[in-house]
């Protein structure tokens, strides 16, 4: 099989990269990242050379029609994932341009380049599929009980969300319209090695580590249906190769939690391995709330069980203190992605011999 990968050097694509090299001998990966400060291509150093031999990047963003019209001429892909998004709430409350400009519009570049070259007669190349990968903030906030379900309506409440409902809907009519061969998937909060920094988990692990205050936001009562990210990784990979066109998974990992009380666990934690009585509650500081923020997202995920067997295999505990200590023996990583240091080191070494 190959596979387009999008936002590989991201968070969710770089372990994305791994889980697929790792479990498929055959699999030959093509991945495409604009590496925006979010996307490290140092991510996918550790890379067997094996591994390595299966996959190319290309430096490149999905707006850019020119170059997916090359890399689709260039390469006979099954398959395409797309991960490539602007990820971060605040930033878009802050701004949402560069959301609409990269969530939607960049979407719709890929479904056009591979619709243009999927296509075949009246119909479609056999054995293709594309893959949104979406998140459950498109169904917008939860009371406190029930959980999104794929019949849940769309009602996205932040900028991101609106953007990634909007690239959804976009999918959708690729679908209904053309008979694209595409699914979403649309997955709780992810947690593990990668992440950049300005997420909860690794943001307080960092804040934590420096003594540094942990800002909660409003009462820290939201809740938050945490998975960890090979989980998701899996789950993408069963819809990639079993998902029906078409077809809407749901992935979560029936874990929910609120911040304040994740906080309180990740400090229990870090206080043990590190051994330094500095860390602990009394970094916890309260801070003004987010806008229009969230109070609870939680997920259904029999859809994907029932029709493709999938499960989340982690439990968070274990998956918590894996994740602190790729953090802990990783302190450079984390100060190397904040200051854009392996950027400069990209371009240094690598983009220059293109
Ligand atoms: P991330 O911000 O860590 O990574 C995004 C990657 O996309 C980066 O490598 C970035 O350089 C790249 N990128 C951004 N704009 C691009 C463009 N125009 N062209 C090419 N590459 C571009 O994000 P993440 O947390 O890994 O999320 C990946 C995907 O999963 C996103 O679509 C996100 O909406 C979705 N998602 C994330 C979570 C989560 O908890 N992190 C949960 C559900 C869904
Ligand atoms: O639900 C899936 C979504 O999860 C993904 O689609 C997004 O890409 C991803 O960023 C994540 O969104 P959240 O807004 O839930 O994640 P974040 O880590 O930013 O925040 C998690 C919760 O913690 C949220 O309720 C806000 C709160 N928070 C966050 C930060 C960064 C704080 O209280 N303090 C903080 O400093």
């Amino acid at each position: 099989m190959k596979l387009l990968v999008t936002g590989v050097a991201g968070f969710i694509g770089s372990n994305f990269v791994y889980h697929m090299l790792e479990g498929d001998p055959a699999l030959v990966l093509v991945g495409l990242d604009k590496l925006t400060y979010a996307g490290n291509y140092d991510n996918l150093s550790r890379l067997t050379p094996d591994q390595r031999d299966r996959f190319s990047f290309v430096r490149g963003d999905i707006n850019d029609r020119a170059l997916l019209a090359q890399l689709f001429g260039q390469h006979d892909f099954e398959g395409v994932v797309n991960f490539a998004a602007e990820s971060h709430v605040d930033r878009a409350i802050h701004d949402a341009q560069v959301f609409l400009t990269t969530n939607v519009l960049g979407t719709h570049a890929l479904l056009e380049a591979a619709a243009r070259a999927w296509r075949s007669g009246a119909g479609w190349l056999a054995g293709r599929r594309y893959v949104q990968v979406s998140t459950d903030e498109v169904y917008g906030s939860l009371g406190q009980q029930g959980f999104f379900s794929e019949r849940s309506p769309l009602a996205p409440r932040n900028p991101y969300a609106a953007s990634k409902a909007g690239a959804d809907h976009i999918v959708q009519a690729f679908h209904h319209t053309f008979g694209l061969p595409a699914c979403i998937t649309r997955c709780s909060n992810n947690y593990g090695p990668y992440q950049f920094p300005e997420k909860l988990i690794p943001l307080m692990i960092r804040n934590a580590l420096r003594h540094e205050p942990l800002p909660v936001y409003g009462d820290g009562r939201q809740i938050r249906d945490w998975l960890y990210v090979r989980d998701h990784c899996r789950a993408i990979e069963l819809v990639l190769r079993r998902g029906r066109p078409g077809e809407v998974y749901n992935i979560g990992g029936h874990n929910e939690l609120e911040n304040l009380e994740l906080v309180r666990r990740l400090l229990q934690v870090l206080g043990q391995r590190t051994g330094d009585p500095a860390i602990g509650e009394g970094l916890i500081r309260h801070v003004a709330d987010r806008p229009g923020h969230d109070r609870r997202y939680a997920i259904d995920a029999g859809k994907i069980q029932a029709e493709l067997g999938w499960e989340p295999l982690t439990r968070f505990e274990g998956g918590l203190t894996q994740t602190i200590d790729w953090y802990l023996s990783n302190r450079e990583w984390t100060e190397r992605v904040i200051s854009g240091e392996y950027l400069a080191f990209y371009e240094q070494n690598y983009a220059a011999r293109g």
